[in-house]
């Protein structure tokens, strides 16, 4: 499986990757926005940060058809086009430019994901992976319960696109999906300490050290 990123703060990817096996990162628009950085910087860094065998996947911005396919092109150039994936979203002109991005050579995200049946069609359209919000869909429905039905749909059909499961709330929402067997998911920085951290791991090294210190007065072997 693979466990993404969904940042665009370099010293948050930095962070987790110096201790995870990150297999990449994901962000979107108002991700980048949020970087406070130009697009280009951003990219420049996240080729830095990042080795070639984690992905780079970036969203193009432009919602008509011309315009995908030409910040396709430009996206698919980040880091000389090495393990580059280009975020699709599922509108009208979206699912047509899947095929021919696809076309192109490049990988394809498909964004913006909020039912089963749209990621159903992009799966179709030839995407090779698939972002539902789940959190987002919740507002609508069981959102968690929606994506695990979606990866199960896909695998009844032999279809190759891969659920990279999107937008979470908390632990709770990524713990459910990992335990149903989601193919890929990407996660913010912030969610991601909180699966890794736990006070009770803490507290159990605090007591080993101290016994161990009591009893040979140093708190190494
Ligand atoms: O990258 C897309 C998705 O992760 C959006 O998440 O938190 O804005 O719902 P959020």
């Amino acid at each position: 499986m693979e466990f993404f990123i969904d940042s665009a703060d370099i010293e948050a990817i930095r962070e987790l990757c110096a201790f995870l096996p990150i297999d990449g990162v994901t962000t979107n628009p108002t991700i980048m926005t949020k970087s406070g950085k130009e697009p280009e910087q951003v990219f420049a860094e996240l080729a830095e940060v990042l080795s070639e065998d984690q992905k780079i996947i970036a969203q193009v911005v432009s919602l008509d058809y011309e315009g995908i396919l030409a910040e396709a092109q430009r996206l698919a150039q980040i880091r000389g086009g090495r393990n580059v994936v280009v975020k699709i979203p599922v509108t009208r002109e979206g699912l047509r430019a899947i095929p021919a991005v696809k076309a192109m050579g490049i990988s394809v995200l498909a964004t913006g994901i909020y039912s089963p049946d749209q990621a159903f069609w992009a799966a179709k359209a030839g995407a090779d992976y698939l972002a539902p919000y789940v959190n987002r869909m919740c507002a609508y429905g069981d959102g968690v319960g929606q994506v695990v039905e979606l990866v199960r749909t896909l695998a009844q059909y032999g279809m190759g696109a891969k659920v990279c499961a999107a937008s979470f709330k908390n632990v709770d929402q990524v713990h459910r999906l990992l335990a149903a067997g989601v193919p890929a998911i990407t996660v913010s920085p912030d969610v991601i300490r909180e699966m890794v951290g736990h006070p009770g791991t803490s507290a159990a090294m605090d007591t080993f050290t101290a016994d161990w210190e009591r009893a040979y007065g140093r708190t190494s072997l």
